[in-house]
């Protein structure tokens, strides 16, 4: 894949901006990257906060030719080469169901595909946040979250990890491509996370939270969460945290 990258100093979204210029017609390979974000997007309708140089705020039109059952794993192989990348440089990340990258449990990095039917045809924008600095972490995200430079002790300037990350987000995007690329996309995540197997867990469903220890993944990503009354149940969507052993 050709990036082309297209540079704000600030912007409401990288993402709301790549679906714009996908849905007029770009094409994969054009990447949105902003210093700053003022209404930066997560999952589950949250929030991503963006400060000026505080993090890495990119978004990447995709147009996947891959059965749509396979969809999903567009973000786990994206969590790949995120993860890929941080350990490169020295940190030991973990990756938590379904695309979060955390450092001793604290996350760095958040990731957010969001689809569009074009009249171009489907496109994909895969957008990442990573946390560079910690210094405008609001107090509430201080326990919660890590950054490169806080943990690597040194100063981190965003542009390298943007370099060194894209040509990762190429190779494991097109490992996904590949025949049985869905498989070997499962394989390279369950081997960078400790979440896959034998984790205590709480999902939080649309019918209210569920706990259990996980089970490996179904070919689509979806997790498998083995109850106490013996019953498995695969999560596509949503949210688990780790529970002590003891709750
Ligand atoms: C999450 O909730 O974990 C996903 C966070 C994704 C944040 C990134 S920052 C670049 C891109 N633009 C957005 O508005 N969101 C994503």
């Amino acid at each position: 894949m050709n990036f082309t990258i297209v540079r704000f100093d600030s912007i409401d979204s990288t993402n709301t901006q790549a679906l714009k210029y996908a849905r007029h017609g770009a094409g994969e390979g054009l990447c949105v990257v902003a210093r700053q974000q003022n209404a930066g997007r997560g999952r589950q309708g949250r929030s991503w906060i963006s400060p000026n140089d505080a993090g890495l705020y990119l978004s990447v039109v995709l147009r996947p030719k891959i059965a749509t059952r396979h969809l999903p794993l567009i973000t786990f192989a994206a969590a790949v080469a995120v993860h890929e990348n941080l350990a490169g440089i020295g940190l030991k990340p973990d990756i938590k169901w379904p695309n979060d990258v955390l450092i001793n449990e604290k996350k760095i990095c958040g990731i957010l595909a969001e689809m569009a039917e074009t009249n171009f045809g489907l496109a994909v924008v895969l957008g990442i946040g990573i946390n560079i600095t910690s210094e405008s972490f609001p107090p509430e995200m201080v326990d919660s979250a890590a950054s490169i430079s806080a943990e690597l002790k040194r100063p981190v300037i965003v542009s390298e990890v943007e370099e060194s990350l894209l040509p990762g987000i190429d190779q494991w995007y097109s490992r996904l491509q590949e025949p049985e690329g869905h498989s070997s996309i499962v394989d390279a995540w369950t081997a960078r996370s400790t979440y896959f197997r034998g984790k205590k867990v709480r999902a939080t469903l649309n019918g209210g939270p569920i706990t259990g220890i996980t089970d490996g993944l179904e070919p689509n990503g979806a997790l498998r969460i083995k109850q106490a009354n013996g019953r498995t149940i695969n999560i596509q969507a949503g949210d688990v945290e780790q529970l002590r052993t003891e709750d």
